[in-house]
């Protein structure tokens, strides 16, 4: 569902301020002072603008003009200077091992085959870049996420996501290996995950 840019910062305020900051926190402690390319996937209006590390050359993708035009004007919250593309994560339009660094956040709820787009996103990064992922997916208990499968298609009818994605397999089956899961909610519906490019592999 396009809600345009002003009405996903109306709506999340209180999220983003009560809980979503926090979380993007956490990330950004991990990803830490990375050199070289950054690339941040679904840039949405810009939430992370403020967090991004100084001497790295950022670029920002997004799919949806409406959330570009108002990132753009955020762009004086961000440290350092940022090039917005509008793009696709399932045809990202940049060369392969061209980035250091990915992140994404709450993004692949939306994205129709998150295994290509993950793909994309490994083809893109250095042999020895590091990715980022906080999404919301599938609980880790079996029961709630029974319950989080049966609710999925009403869910996705009515706001155009998904709450049952299986994003850490999906980014192995896109040939990436995970080397951190780290739960951020007690039920692991939030989560952070760290992921590098397989060597050598394909998917
Ligand atoms: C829930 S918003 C999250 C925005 C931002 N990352 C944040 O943390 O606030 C999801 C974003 O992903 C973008 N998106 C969805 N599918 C995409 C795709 N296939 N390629 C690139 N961006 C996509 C949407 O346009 C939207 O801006």
């Amino acid at each position: 569902m396009d809600w345009g840019g002003r009405w996903y910062d109306f709506l999340l305020y209180l999220p983003e301020r009560w809980l979503m900051s926090k979380w993007r926190k956490a990330l950004w402690r991990f990803v830490g002072r990375p050199t070289g390319r950054l690339l941040e996937i679904g840039v949405g209006t810009g939430k992370n603008f403020p967090f991004y590390p100084p001497n790295t050359e950022i670029w920002a993708v997004d799919i949806n003009p409406s959330m570009l035009a108002r990132a753009r004007k955020k762009l004086s919250n961000a440290t350092t200077p940022v090039q917005l593309v509008l793009a696709d994560v399932e045809a990202l339009p940049f060369a392969d091992k061209s980035f250091d660094t990915v992140i994404a956040t709450f993004v692949f709820c939306n994205v129709p085959n998150p295994i290509q787009g993950f793909r994309e996103i490994r083809r893109v990064l250095k042999p020895e870049g590091t990715a980022y992922f906080l999404e919301h997916m599938i609980p880790m208990t079996p029961r709630k996420a029974r319950f989080f499968d049966r609710l999925d298609p009403w869910v996705y009818k009515a706001i155009g996501d998904h709450i049952n994605r299986r994003t850490d397999q999906n980014v192995e089956l896109a040939g990436m290996s995970i080397h951190r899961v780290i739960p951020l909610t007690s039920d692991g519906v939030v989560r952070l995950i760290i992921a590098k490019p397989n060597k050598g592999g394909t998917s």
